[in-house]
C-alpha cells in the first residue's frame, strides 16, 4: 500500500482515504463520494480494529460482510480497498499507542476506557500506510473526528482531516453498522434519540440557553421508554468538548444510549443563526 501510494504521489495525484470498519452503509458511501470530489484516487480501508474495543465490548460479534462491502465499493468505483489482517496491523511485540489528551476525557471517552487510544493508534497507522493527502470522517462520531483532527495537527501528519454530516435513515435514525443488532421493538425505541435531539433544537431555537434545561428536555424524551438507558446527554463546547453551563458559543449536543445490548450515539450542533 505504501509503495502504491508513493507512486501515485510521485505522479502528482491526490490520495484520499476513508477509514472504516466495514459492514458499509449509506453513511460510509457518502464519505466515499465526498473523497472522490476531493482526491484523484480514493482508498477505502476496512479493518475491524481490536484495540478500540473494550474487553466486554462487541469486537467478536461486530458485523462483517466483506463480499457485500466489496460489491458496494465497486458500485462507487472506489479505486483501492485496503483490508489488512489483525496480525499484519498488530504483529507480535506491537507496543506503540497514540494518546490525544484532553479531548478523550469527555463523552464516550469516560464510558469506553482506552477506546480513543485504539482509534488514534489505528488511524495514525492507516495514515502512515496509505499516506493520504486528505481523509474523510463522519460527524456521527463527532468526538472521534475532533481527536483525529487534533492528532493530525499535533503530530504534523500532513493529512487534511475533513468532516462530513450525519447520514440518516428516512425516519431520522443515524445510520450505523450496529443498527442491525436492533430487534423491531428496539428499532422503534431508537427513534426517541432523534426525537430528543429535535426537542433540544426546538428549545434552543425558542431561546433556551441553559445547558441543564436543554439536557432535561432530552432526558424527559429518552426516559419515557423503559427500554432506553441513557448513558449521557452532553451539552459542550463544539471544539474543546468541555461542558457548558450556558450555550454562548457553538455547542455540541451529544447523546449515547443503550437499547437492549446495543449502544447508539447521535449528536447535533447548536449555533446562533
Ligand atoms: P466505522 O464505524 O465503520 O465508521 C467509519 C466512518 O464512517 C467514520 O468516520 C464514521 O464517523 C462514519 N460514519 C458512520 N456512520 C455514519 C453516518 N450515519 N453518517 C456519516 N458518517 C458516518 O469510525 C470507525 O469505523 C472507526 O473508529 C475507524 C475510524 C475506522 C477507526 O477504526
Amino acid at each position: 500500500m505504501q509503495e502504491v501510494s508513493e507512486t501515485l504521489r510521485r505522479q502528482g495525484r491526490r490520495v484520499g482515504l476513508v477509514p472504516t470498519m466495514g459492514y458499509l452503509h449509506e453513511g460510509h458511501l457518502s464519505l466515499v463520494r465526498k473523497a472522490k470530489e476531493m482526491a484523484d484516487v480514493v482508498v477505502v480501508s476496512i479493518f475491524v480494529n481490536p484495540t478500540q474495543f473494550g474487553p466486554k465490548e462487541d469486537f467478536g460479534r461486530y458485523p462483517r460482510d466483506f463480499e457485500r462491502d466489496k460489491a458496494l465499493l465497486a458500485q462507487e468505483s472506489t479505486d483501492i480497498t485496503f483490508f489488512p489482517e489483525v496480525s499484519e496491523m498488530y504483529p507480535e511485540g506491537y507496543s506503540t499507542y497514540v494518546e490525544v489528551r484532553g479531548l478523550g476525557d469527555h463523552l464516550c471517552g469516560l464510558q469506553r476506557e482506552g477506546h480513543f487510544v485504539g482509534v488514534a493508534t489505528v488511524v495514525a497507522k492507516l495514515f502512515n500506510i496509505v499516506r493520504p493527502h486528505v481523509a474523510i470522517f463522519g460527524e456521527k462520531d463527532y468526538q472521534q473526528l475532533k481527536i483525529i483532527e487534533r492528532m493530525a495537527r499535533d503530530l504534523n501528519m500532513g493529512v487534511d482531516v475533513v468532516g462530513f454530516p450525519i447520514v440518516r435513515e428516512p425516519d431520522g435514525l443515524a445510520m450505523s453498522s450496529r443498527n442491525v443488532y436492533l430487534s423491531a421493538d428496539e428499532r422503534a425505541s431508537a427513534l426517541l434519540i432523534q426525537k430528543a435531539i429535535k426537542r433540544v433544537e426546538e428549545a434552543f431555537r425558542g431561546g433556551e440557553r441553559k445547558a441543564a434545561t436543554l439536557s432535561e428536555e432530552a432526558r424527559s424524551v429518552l426516559g419515557s421508554h423503559e427500554g432506553v438507558a441513557v448513558e449521557y446527554v452532553a451539552l459542550c463546547d463544539a471544539e474543546t468538548l468541555d461542558d457548558l453551563q450556558e450555550i454562548d458559543k457553538r455547542a455540541l449536543m451529544a447523546v449515547a444510549v443503550r437499547i437492549g445490548k446495543t449502544r447508539l450515539i447521535d449528536n447535533t450542533t447548536l449555533t446562533e443563526s
